[in-house]
């Protein structure tokens, strides 16, 4: 489900005639179980790899990505139970199971996947793949999408990102997951940095003729706002991502996220998130925020669900919070229309 600047209109609605459940309920919770990875992609810093450095801190800025990943990190089983009674309590319509590191290699995975399975939510996935084919079996029916980060058309190229072997692996496991679960859609995720940026069209050939539900394009987030590419690669990106949205069809998406590249520079259009209400993003390290873009930045959460629960923190709305003492937002499109929407009503 995509959440739409309507359906923000409706809930500030909702509030104002005195729903308190729709005042604390997000459209959508996205959750990092786990902190560590199996893998150790070169453009990653959302594992717990530089987490608490603030976005301008130097070394977060130079892309200090070497460090070895602790072995321990997540989110407590009692932590994580509570948070599932919150998503049945609040009717919370979509939970998105990501990272932070890889969600497969969360120690309590098919607990979680079992409690969210026996509520009525929308479940997603978002995975390197790599530890994906021993939860087949666990994984439930009202899993509506999966999404595996894999970077790359081929094999080698997926190794030297990824700096993990595997990639054939993952695929079997996707057939695999097609066949166990017809209604799954199942998507790949391709970051583009300038190791892959000449493989945007193989890819998105290679994974329709697999049998992908589609393809999602990203640009890396970088505080330099230049997505870690060099400007004289940026055109012929775009040129191929043209190319590669024409393979879309009714069976298979193409989604082009790179315009998020124009976005990573400052906030100065506009003071005001609209955007908590649609989402929460959930740490592994128990801390709750109001968007990915600045979880697990020090400063920004609302609470810790290891203090109390998240719909008693979600009523410390960001509503007084001045966005533009956020890092670069892609979101800002949705923050001004809301804005002016609101301004007219
Ligand atoms: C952080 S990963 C966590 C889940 C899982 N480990 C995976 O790779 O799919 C979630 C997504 O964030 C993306 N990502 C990681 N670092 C990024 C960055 N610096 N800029 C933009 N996207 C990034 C990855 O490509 C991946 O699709
Ligand atoms: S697989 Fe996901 S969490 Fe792990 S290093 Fe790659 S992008 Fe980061
Ligand atoms: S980064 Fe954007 S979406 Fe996130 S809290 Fe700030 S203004 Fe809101």
């Amino acid at each position: 489900m995509e959440s739409n600047h309507l359906d923000y209109v409706l809930v500030e609605r909702r509030i104002a005639s005195g729903d308190r459940l729709e005042m604390v309920k997000p459209l959508k919770i996205q959750v990092d179980p786990e902190g560590s990875c199996s893998h150790n992609c070169i453009f990653c810093n959302y594992r717990n790899v530089g987490w608490d450095m603030d976005y301008k801190d130097e070394s977060w800025a130079s892309g200090n990505h070497e460090k070895v990943v602790p072995g321990k990190s997540g989110i407590p089983w009692e932590v994580m139970e509570d948070l599932i009674k919150s998503v049945q309590y609040l009717r919370v319509p979509e939970v998105e199971i990501t990272g932070g590191g890889e969600p497969t290699i969360y120690p309590y995975i098919k607990k979680m996947l079992l409690g969210l399975g026996k509520i009525d939510t929308s479940i997603s996935l978002v995975t390197n793949g790599s530890k994906l084919a021993p939860l087949i079996g666990d994984i439930p029916n009202n899993m509506d999408w999966i999404r595996v980060s894999l970077d790359a058309a081929r094999s080698e190229t997926h190794e030297k990102i990824h700096r993990a072997k595997g990639y054939d692996k993952i695929l079997r496991t996707m057939t695999g997951i097609k066949q166990a679960l017809p209604r799954t859609d199942m998507y790949v995720s391709f970051c583009i940095v300038p190791e892959n940026a000449g493989e945007i069209v193989e890819a998105t050939n290679k994974y329709k003729d697999f049998g992908f539900d589609g393809i999602k394009f990203n640009a890396v987030y970088t505080p330099e706002g230049d997505g870690a590419l060099p400007p004289e690669a940026i055109p012929k990106i775009r040129a191929d991502l043209e190319i590669a949205e024409a393979f879309a069809d009714d069976q298979y998406r193409v989604k082009n996220s790179f315009w998020k590249i124009d976005k990573y520079d400052d906030n100065t259009e506009f003071d005001t998130c609209y955007f908590d209400r649609f989402m929460v993003a959930i740490g592994f390290n128990c801390r709750v925020f109001p968007c990915c873009i600045v979880k697990n930045r020090p400063g920004y959460e609302y609470g810790d669900l290891r203090n109390e629960p998240l719909e008693d923190m979600l009523e410390r709305r960001m509503k007084t919070y001045r966005a533009a003492t956020c890092p670069p937002c892609w979101s800002r499109d949705h923050n001004i229309k809301i804005g002016e929407l609101l301004d007219n009503a």
